[in-house]
């Protein structure tokens, strides 16, 4: 079992979120710690690490981490969203808030917790391990035409409603148990010739990640947090986020244009009655992708994409 997570984007996330000594971190997505690590390098013994995981895993990761930094550490083991609902009502604010999407190399390569379609294990794909909805669930109740809408949306899987129907033939007949039975449903779904076209890789893989949005609600979550984020951010504080997938960037994307844009009054008229000014500064216009040389020494990084932006001053009082 691989214990590893090569942190993504790494350099680009320090440089354009720029950490200071004596800042306030928040690392929404702590993981193994590998972006935890680097920021608290920068913030020093003045600094405040503040991190949050729902993974119990992650909590481990962060005891090593915190025996060796100088900043002030905490941890908070809950959802992002409530983990940011606590910090804005103990009025604490941030220099920097960011989110590493997604899921962990740990969690992928611990096999019995079921999130890859490499290892045999039971269909799990828990974040936290506590939480009641798991892949099995998902998997052996969900109704074809939504199963088929899940893996069509959030898998990008052309062959959803095959893949789909296939599931629910077999799963009719028993439950679908095991990350093994339904990498075979999902290959027994695809003529042949389509399965040839996925060469080395498992026709599994998108389905996979459909599941796993679905069963940590992994969208919705983030839509739920980014204002819980920018709402303790300090003016002058960044917000990034890492997003590894086309839904999750276009949620960072829009949710942080939003706050740059000023007026919304029509063009036709004479004054500006909205009254609206930016909230933010986009630090990134556009999404920042890891260099070739980054995607050749982690395959996993390919997809991911960053934005950031910095919170300004209103000219808003009281
Ligand atoms: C891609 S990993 C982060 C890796 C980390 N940046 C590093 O360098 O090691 C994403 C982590 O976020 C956590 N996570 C995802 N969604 C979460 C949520 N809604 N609340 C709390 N933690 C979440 C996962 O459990 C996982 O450990």
């Amino acid at each position: 079992m691989t214990r590893t997570h090569i942190p993504v984007l790494a350099g680009e996330l320090i440089d354009l979120t720029g950490p200071r000594e004596g800042d306030n971190v928040v690392d929404c997505t702590f993981g193994a710690g590998g972006h935890a690590r680097l920021m608290a390098v920068r913030i020093g013994s003045a600094g405040t690490l503040v991190c949050v995981d729902r993974d119990p895993d992650a909590e481990e990761r962060f005891e090593e981490l915190a025996a060796e930094v100088a900043c002030r550490t905490r941890f908070l083991r809950m959802d992002y969203t409530d983990a940011l609902a606590l910090l804005a009502a103990e009025d604490f604010t941030a220099d920097v808030v960011y989110f590493d999407l997604g899921v962990s190399s740990m969690q992928i390569d611990t096999r019995e917790r079921g999130f890859s379609y490499s290892y045999d294990a039971p269909l799990d794909m828990r974040m936290d391990p506590s939480q009641e909805l798991d892949a099995r669930t998902v998997v052996n109740t969900m109704e074809e035409r939504q199963l088929s809408k899940v893996i069509a949306t959030y898998g990008e899987d052309r062959n959803a409603r095959a893949i789909a129907r296939e599931i629910v033939r077999r799963r009719k007949k028993a439950p679908i148990e095991t990350t093994a039975e339904l990498v075979a449903a999902v290959e027994a779904a695809l003529p042949a010739a389509v399965r040839r076209r996925f060469g080395g890789s498992s026709p599994a893989k998108r389905v996979f990640q459909a599941i796993r949005i679905v069963v940590n609600d992994e969208l919705e979550d983030l839509e739920r947090a980014l204002p819980g984020a920018w709402s303790i951010l300090d003016t002058g504080g960044r917000l990034a986020a890492i997003s590894f997938h086309s839904l999750e960037d276009r949620r960072v994307k829009h949710f942080l244009a939003d706050r740059a844009r000023g007026c919304i009054c029509p063009p036709d008229l004479p004054v500006c009655r909205c009254g609206r000014t930016p909230e933010a500064e986009l630090i990134t216009r556009r999404s920042v992708a890891p260099t070739p040389g980054e995607m050749a020494d982690n395959p996993r990084s390919a997809s991911a994409r960053l934005r950031v932006a910095r919170r300004i001053d209103t000219g808003e009082t009281g």
